[in-house]
């Protein structure tokens, strides 16, 4: 039986090339299905480009800077409006509730991956007999080594996350018709800087490990932050990748022992509740009031899409690419991700979370509630939508 001999083993990575290059268009092929897994040929047309530049150039991977055109219109009102008064009173929420994450955090604890007594990840997180089913057995060390390793794949993404999230609530600030909005989108801003600080920290001081950015969560941010529909923007940040980021710290906040990796979860899930009810806010008169019926259907069309990307493609390649493709094909890889645990409470917390916030703005209309209902997500279209839910119930995942 195989068994991981060291994940960055350079000897190991020469000796299986030919194997690791087979490996590489096996990952090709399995973009080329991801995308034609997208029914809609004008929700493939605008991803398109996206795709491009996050599956096949991976520009997000290559270690540099990365510029994306943005051609957003910003939007200034020089009435100053008093026009929103629920975002008003988000944002003194959001005043209130803010902050300092090199204060308010506890810096000094000690935190170590390989000790089995506080686990940075409950075992259960990963299928291991799946993993052996395909000849990689892993036990004692071994795993709290992998576990050490998912949980800083975890938090690298949710740090890119961030990243885009820091960079779309700009947009949206200055994109949004609501002057309401801008004060409150100011506070997201800063929100999600804080967010970016405390989980590169984590993962500089905690963890020294980091990974790069997944490419289907590169595709997905670069989409968004290209389109030049304020709308467009606040579905995909504040609807799609927040109910995504939701789902994954609340199911990380539940499955580790690390005390200040949770304290520092739990502050994060609280801002995120109040990201995600600033975007229904703003997008639920639009899309039930005042789109056309076309242009509601094209944003339907979408964001399912997305979901159904959000459903199939977070599975954690770069781990596989870094210990284990001289060991397993892309596709036993992918079904050991699909059957863990883990992974699987994450996909339903997400889904939890995301599924009721799409009605509640209006995009879960009976054109489409037969294609949510037909990936398994049907059960989730009738719970409360984040709007509804306090702090506790969303900490409950
Ligand atoms: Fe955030
Ligand atoms: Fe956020």
């Amino acid at each position: 039986m195989l068994q991981i001999p060291d994940f960055i083993d350079r000897s190991a990575v020469t000796r299986h090339l030919p194997v690791l290059v087979r490996r590489r268009m096996e990952q090709y092929v399995d973009h080329i299905n991801a995308l034609l897994a997208v029914k809609n040929p004008r929700v493939m047309a605008r991803m398109a480009p996206s795709a491009m530049r996050g599956l096949f150039l991976r520009v997000g991977q290559r270690g540099r800077p990365v510029e994306a055109p943005s051609r957003h219109r910003v939007y200034f009102d020089f009435d100053y409006p008093s026009d929103h008064p629920e975002m008003m009173a988000l944002y003194e929420k959001a005043k209130r509730l803010q902050w300092n994450a090199s204060t308010d955090l506890d810096w000094r604890t000690s935190v170590d991956p390989m000790n089995p007594e506080v686990p940075l990840l409950a075992e259960s997180f990963i299928d291991w007999a799946s993993l052996q089913d395909r000849g990689v057995g892993l036990h004692g060390p071994q795993r709290t080594e992998l576990l050490h390793r998912v949980t800083a794949w975890m938090l690298s993404q949710f740090l890119h996350g961030e990243q885009g999230a820091l960079l779309a609530a700009a947009q949206v600030t200055e994109a949004t018709h609501f002057f309401d909005g801008k004060f409150y989108g100011a506070t997201q801003v800063m929100d999600e800087a804080r967010h970016v600080e405390v989980f590169r920290r984590y993962l500089d001081e905690k963890l020294e490990r980091r990974y790069v950015v997944n490419d289907n969560l590169f595709t997905i941010i670069d989409s968004l932050m290209t389109d030049g529909r304020w709308d467009m923007k606040f579905l995909g940040m504040q609807i799609l990748v927040e109910g995504l980021a939701l789902g994954a710290f609340s199911t990380m906040y539940k499955m580790t022992a690390e005390p200040l990796l949770r304290e520092l979860l739990k502050r994060v899930i609280q801002d995120e509740a109040r990201h995600v009810r600033y975007g229904i806010l703003a997008l639920r008169d639009l899309y039930n009031h005042q789109l056309t019926e076309r242009e509601r259907a094209e944003r339907e069309d979408w964001a399912f899409e997305i979901v159904v990307l959000m459903r199939n493609r977070f599975l954690a390649h770069e781990l596989y690419e870094e210990g284990f493709a001289h060991l397993c094909s892309v596709r036993e890889w992918n079904a050991v991700m699909n059957s863990s645990p883990g992974m699987s409470v994450f996909r339903t917390t997400m889904f939890k979370r995301l599924v009721p916030n799409l009605r509640a703005i209006g995009l879960l209309t009976d054109r489409v509630r037969p294609k949510y209902e037909s990936i398994g997500l049907g059960r989730f279209i009738h719970l409360d939508a984040t709007d509804r839910l306090t702090d506790e119930a969303l900490l409950a995942a």
